[in-house]
């Protein structure tokens, strides 16, 4: 891995291989590529072609990616929102492990949209904080938020493919590499709401059953996103 490098405008002094020369763009504040913080600011620099004329390479964030990654941002504080809904209704029911869950996935929603906003902020784009929708779901037995969880998840999904489209159509293969770790995420969501409905459905009509399912979705602890493996 490389270390942190600070790109001296004018300089020309990147190590890494094969690397950008920088010709000199103010702000410019090189680049760290480690597992545990994600910092992506080469704005512009040139290559030397293999004929050795000079190349220019604008690596600022197209306008369509950072706009669909804005909104993705105000999708994934609105999931926190939606399961603050489930976690209430089955906090209301009784059944605290339930509520436990969706609380917890509640958190995770946020760390999603932070995830976004520090890879936005990061590359050089200044997010915008949209106004979040109120959920109006209300549930009539304790299968429907699981349903509505399953449903709610293959919309993200959907959405999650079409930030990685856009930024496929742009060349952004940065931005892709990024989603990489959604797309994974989305697919293990799918398969834990799918998972609990069909628990529901198979235990939760006997009361002992119901106990069981309630207890295990207790057991469920919250650790916090603290970085992309990118
Ligand atoms: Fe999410």
């Amino acid at each position: 891995m490389l270390a942190t490098e600070r790109c001296r405008a004018g300089q020309g002094d990147h190590k890494a291989p094969r690397g950008p020369r920088c010709v000199g763009v103010e702000g410019d504040r090189g680049t760290r590529m480690d597992s545990t913080v994600w910092v992506y600011l080469t704005r512009q620099h040139t290559y030397p072609s293999p004929q050795g004329e000079q190349k220019e390479a604008a690596m600022a964030m197209n306008e369509s990616v950072s706009s669909v990654l804005n909104e993705q941002i105000n999708k994934e504080l609105y999931s926190a929102y939606l399961y603050l809904t489930f976690a209430d209704y089955y906090e209301d029911r009784g059944l605290k492990g339930f509520a436990n869950w969706y609380e917890i996935q509640a958190k995770e929603e946020m760390d999603h949209a932070m995830a976004i906003r520090r890879y936005l902020l990061d590359n050089d784009f200044t997010p915008t904080m949209e106004a979040i929708a109120k959920p109006d779901k209300t549930f009539q037995n304790d299968l429907e938020p699981l349903e509505a969880g399953l449903e709610h998840e293959e919309y993200v999904t959907s959405l999650i493919h079409h930030c990685y489209e856009v930024a496929h159509e742009v060349h952004d293969v940065r931005t892709m590499k990024f989603l990489d770790w959604f797309v994974s995420e989305q697919g293990e969501e799918e398969t834990n709401a799918r998972d609990m409905i069909t628990n529901m459905k198979l235990f939760g009509s006997d009361p002992k059953g119901l106990y069981d399912l309630d207890r295990e979705y207790q057991a469920r602890v919250y650790t916090q996103l603290t970085a992309l493996p990118l």
